[in-house]
């Protein structure tokens, strides 16, 4: 499995690829306005060409998913080409987040402009990574127009799903794989219990119809969360440096290494001074 961190902070990016298992990088327009706000923040000014360029440069032989903002299929394929001319001679590691359907306002945009946007740009040899999945339906309409990866959002949906039935959460809790049942009635999103469900669905229509596509487990909230991904076959996971650091972690590994640190004689220590 892939392990992908979520960021577009230079400095995260680059403790994550400490860690010697990094597989790629994803990023977002929400993630590139915290990267600004933090450098506007040490007073320096933002040249976002030059940053984005950096960050490809330090990810070289891993995927970068850097975010087109249009909503109409035209300016997805622009922006799309844009980002990759822009930014894929850096290290031959972009791949094009486009959203599975941008429509926000009907009156505009057609609902299908995403699923077009991605096998355009997947003719011209455009990597793409489909962004906003909710729907195994979608994951599949992406696989299908030539998406490398899909992104279904795991914690968004546990968000969507617990808040229609009125549930009081926060952003990091855990909501289990299984979904919740009230009064023997099974809490679902037309059919999808829960993300992580999302993600099994989108991974047993791949298998079943050998489609390449991977899933890429996005929203990724809690280590709960990445160990039920990795259960059901996401293929990657994107998550924060924090979440990815907190799957080191366990009060009895601690407690073992305090003891064994304390236990060291100094014969013992003297092998490890030659
Ligand atoms: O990978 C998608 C991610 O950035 C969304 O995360 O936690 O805001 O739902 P979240």
């Amino acid at each position: 499995m892939e392990l992908f961190v979520d960021s577009a902070s230079l400095d995260e990016i680059s403790h994550a690829l400490d860690t010697g298992v990094l597989d790629g990088v994803t990023t977002n327009p929400s993630k590139m306005k915290e990267a600004v706000e933090l450098v506007k923040k040490q007073g320096k000014k933002v040249s976002l060409t030059a940053y984005i360029k950096q960050l490809c440069r330090m990810c070289k032989g891993l995927p970068v998913s850097l975010e087109v903002i249009g909503a109409s299929y035209e300016d997805l394929v622009r922006e799309g080409l844009l980002l990759h001319r822009m930014f894929n001679p850096v290290a031959k590691n972009v791949v094009v987040k486009i959203p599975v359907n941008p429509q926000f306002d009907t009156e505009k945009h057609r609902v299908h402009d995403g699923i077009k946007a991605i096998r355009s740009l997947s003719k011209k040899g455009v990597r793409v990574n489909c962004t906003l999945v909710f729907t195994p339906e979608q994951a599949l309409l992406a696989a299908k127009a030539g998406a490398q990866f899909v992104s279904p959002f795991c914690g968004r949906l546990d968000d969507y799903i617990r808040s229609s039935h009125g549930m009081k959460f926060s952003k990091g809790e855990y909501y289990p794989a299984e979904g919740k049942k009230r009064w023997a009635k099974q809490w679902n999103d037309q059919g999808v219990v829960s993300g992580i469900d999302l993600v099994a669905q989108c991974v047993e229509i791949f298998d079943v119809h050998g489609i390449k596509t991977k899933v890429l487990a996005a929203s990724i909230r809690n280590v709960r969360q990445l160990r039920e991904a990795a259960v059901v076959g996401a293929h990657c996971a994107t998550m924060s440096l924090e979440t990815l650091e907190a799957a080191l972690v366990h009060p009895k590994t601690e407690q073992g290494m305090k003891k064994f640190s304390d236990d060291v004689v100094p014969e013992y220590a003297s092998l490890f001074k030659k």
